[in-house]
Formats: structure tokens, C-alpha cells, sequence
């Protein structure tokens, strides 16, 4: 969607995934879905360095809304988990320097039962306005999918009226399980949007829905850039099910996807090693890489257990571009193992050659020409992330000269 938004993926934080549909403030007052939970996550946001690194929407996923919309037909969160209403949390969330995000679905109801915008989309597009919300996501529970092609455009033409910028992010390819979604139709008219079924804290998970995009890649890839994302789902790092290992595959390879980087956790107590993975600068830098490139499985052998998927970054030299590249290693076999591939063979054939670092530490490894074979060790249930810098002029011993082919 070009409105000038989401113009590299959205960073965030969503209380789906972690929190859920927990209404129960009694029983569980510090977990329920309630305008305290955000205010405290939009403060760690702050606190524990995620906003310096790039993290910027709290979104509200379903839950939030009372059981009715109210008397003229407006919708009213909860009136006892948000005593201060909506636009007093915008507020607060804008206080702190981040953006606001809500959750909705375009048909009668959301997801979790609560009413849905069918029949109110003019009014609700003004209501988000009016409460200085950033973001949207709409949901696509309670709609017959074939309704969902002039349903979301209306709705974003209601918003784009409201003349408040709102990035629009869309579940409607998300539900088209036997057909092929519209995409170039999706594409212009949202920022970003789910293809796939929703991630769960499970390991299982993460490895089914990057298959998917794998599998996929011919079908959505080429629709993801600037303004316009497939959305694989939220990152899961930090909590229960994610090793250490695991959790920097995840980031990794979100990043070469040029994945929307929209967290599920809980930034209370999440442990320092995970917060140090997910605001990794250099993993991060490649994610929002102003090309927009979405990386693709180059490589792939089941047997071994070894998928490589590459994207294409800045910089670029004789108009080849550089490669973020990431080979994971799904094994359980207790051991690292080692891995041979050549540039060439994964797409990045520059004559020049390549310099090439490994990325979460910032690491130089050397220079490599395309047929070269490059030996790395990738750790079971995890990723090597690389990054091959396009050389404009080869090096030698130091010294920059120019390559004679
Ligand atoms: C669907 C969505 C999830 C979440 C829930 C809320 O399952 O895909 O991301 O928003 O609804 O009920």
C-alpha cells in the first residue's frame, strides 16, 4: 500500500501469542488483557532498549472490546480493563516517542466473539482516528472469504479518508486455504498481511510456517517491499519454547524474510540473552534493509536437514546487490555440522567476489569469490547468519586494486 507507511517492515510488540484472550483481571490481574498490560509493555519497550533499536508499534490484539458496541453504535473497549478508554492509552504510548496499534476483524465478529466492523466500517475508520490510533490490524473471523476482495479495499479507503496515517495490516490472504488469494490486489491495498495459519509457542511451528514460505515462494515473494509485507507471524522469542539456538534461527531467518519484527513476550521479565537477540543492530539492519527484498530457500537438502535462504541487501557493486544469507540447520543430532556451498550455487555470482561476515557478532571472515566453496559450522536446531558486502574492487593484502577478469 503506497500511503507512505511501513516503508521497511513494522517493528512491535502484539499481546496475542503471549497473552491471549485473558479477560480474568480478578484471578490475574498483571496478565489480563488490560490498558495496565500495555502501559507497563510500552515502558519496558522503552526501558530495556527495544525502542532504541527499532521497535516502535504496541498493538493490541482481540479482547479489548466490550461484549456491545454502545448506544450510537460506537465501539467501546471493556469498561472495567480499560477504565481510561482507548485514547487515553494512545496517549500514553505516544508519551513515550512509540505508536499505537489496535485489533479488529472485518466481519461480524472477531475472532474471540467480540463485535466485528461488518456494517460500521465508515464509523469505525473514524473512531480509530479519533483515538490517534498508528496501526490496524483487521482479522478475518466471521466473513465469507469472497467477500474479503472489495471488503478490506473499502475499509482502507474508509481509513485512507480519515486522513490520519494508519498502517493497514490485512488477514484476508490468511483465510484463503484452497484458493489463491489476490495478491497484487492485497499488496495495493495493505502494508502488510498474514498468509498463514498462526504461530504458537512451539518450535514445530516456527519451522512449519518458514517451510511455507519456502514452499510458497513463487506465489507471494515477489509481492513483498517497501509499504507492502508478507507477515509470517509474530516473533516468539523469550518465552517458553524457544532455546537459544532456536530463538536466533527464528530472528534470522525473519530477518532475510524481511518479516514484519512484531513481538509476542513478556518484556517484564524476559531474560537478558533473549533481549540481546532480538535487538541484535546488525540482524536488525538486515531486516529493514531499504530494498525490501524478500529472501528466498536457494538451497535446500531434506536429508541433511539444511535449508539456506537468501536475500538480497545493500550495498551493491557493478550492479550486483550483497546477500544476507542464513543456513539452518534443523537436526537434532547433538553435534554441529559443517556445511559447504558456493556462492554461485545460491544466487550471488558477483565477479568481483564477496567480503563476508558472520552477522549476530559483527565478525569479519575474509574474502570469497563466487565458485569458492565457504565451510561454516551451524549448531543443531540453529542458523549461521552471513552477510557477503559486494566488493566494488578486490583487496589484496590490504589494498584495494581493480580486478582484472
Ligand atoms: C486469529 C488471528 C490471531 C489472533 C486471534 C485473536 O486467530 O490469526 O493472530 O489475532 O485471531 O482472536
Amino acid at each position: 500500500l503506497d500511503n507512505g507507511l511501513a516503508l521497511t517492515p513494522p517493528m512491535g510488540w502484539m499481546s496475542w501469542e503471549r497473552f491471549r484472550c485473558n479477560t480474568d483481571c480478578k484471578n490475574d490481574p498483571l496478565n489480563c488483557i488490560s490498558e495496565n498490560l500495555f502501559k507497563t509493555m510500552a515502558d519496558e519497550m522503552v526501558l530495556k532498549g527495544f525502542k532504541d533499536a527499532g521497535y516502535e508499534y504496541i498493538i493490541i490484539d482481540d479482547c479489548w472490546l466490550d461484549h456491545q458496541r454502545d448506544e450510537n453504535g460506537k465501539l467501546t473497549p471493556d469498561p472495567e480493563r480499560f477504565p481510561s478508554g482507548i485514547k487515553a492509552l494512545a496517549d500514553y504510548v505516544h508519551n513515550l516517542g512509540l505508536k499505537f496499534g489496535i485489533y479488529e476483524d472485518y466481519g461480524n465478529f472477531t475472532c474471540g466473539g467480540y463485535p466485528g466492523i461488518l456494517g460500521y466500517l465508515e464509523q469505525d475508520a473514524q473512531t480509530f482516528a479519533e483515538w490517534e490510533v498508528d496501526y490496524i490490524k483487521l482479522d478475518g473471523c466471521y466473513v465469507d472469504i469472497h467477500q474479503m476482495d472489495t471488503g478490506y479495499p473499502d475499509f482502507g479507503d474508509y481509513l485512507n479518508k480519515t486522513g490520519r496515517p494508519i498502517v493497514y495490516s490485512c488477514s484476508w490472504p490468511a483465510y484463503w486455504e484452497d484458493e489463491v488469494p489476490d495478491y497484487p490486489k492485497i499488496a495495493q491495498y495493505c502494508n502488510l498481511w498474514r498468509n498463514y495459519g498462526d504461530i504458537q509457542d512451539s518450535w514445530t511451528d516456527v519451522l512449519d510456517i518458514i517451510d511455507h514460505y519456502g514452499d510458497q515462494q513463487n506465489v507471494f515473494a515477489q509481492f513483498a517491499g517497501p509499504g507492502q509485507w508478507n507477515d509470517p507471524d509474530m516473533l516468539i522469542i523469550g518465552n517458553f519454547a524457544l532455546s537459544m539456538e532456536q530463538s536466533k534461527l527464528q530472528m534470522a531467518v525473519w530477518a532475510v524474510l524481511a518479516a514484519p519484527l512484531i513481538m509476542s513476550n513478556d518484556l517484564r521479565n524476559i531474560r537478558p540473552e533473549f533481549t540481546e537477540i532480538l535487538t541484535n543492530r546488525n540482524v536488525i539492519k538486515i531486516n529493514q534493509d531499504p530494498l525490501g527484498h524478500q529472501g528466498r530457500r536457494m538451497f535446500q537438502d531434506k536429508k541433511a536437514q539444511i535449508d539456506i535462504y537468501v536475500k538480497q541487501v545493500l550495498p551493491m557493486a557493478n550492479g550486483n546487490t550483497s546477500g544476507a544469507v542464513v543456513i539452518m540447520y534443523r537436526g537434532n543430532d547433538g553435534t554441529p555440522v559443517e556445511v559447504e556451498f558456493t556462492p554461485e550455487q545460491i544466487g550471488l555470482s558477483h565477479f568481483n567476489g564477496y567480503t563476508m561476515f558472520e552477522v549476530f557478532e559483527n565478525e569479519e571472515l575474509g574474502l570469497v569469490m563466487p565458485a569458492e566453496t565457504v565451510k561454516v559450522k551451524v549448531n543443531p536446531n540453529g542458523a549461521q547468519l552471513l552477510k557477503l558486502v559486494a566488493n566494488s574492487a578486490r583487496m589484496f593484502n590490504g589494498v584495494e586494486s581493480s580486478w582484472h577478469p
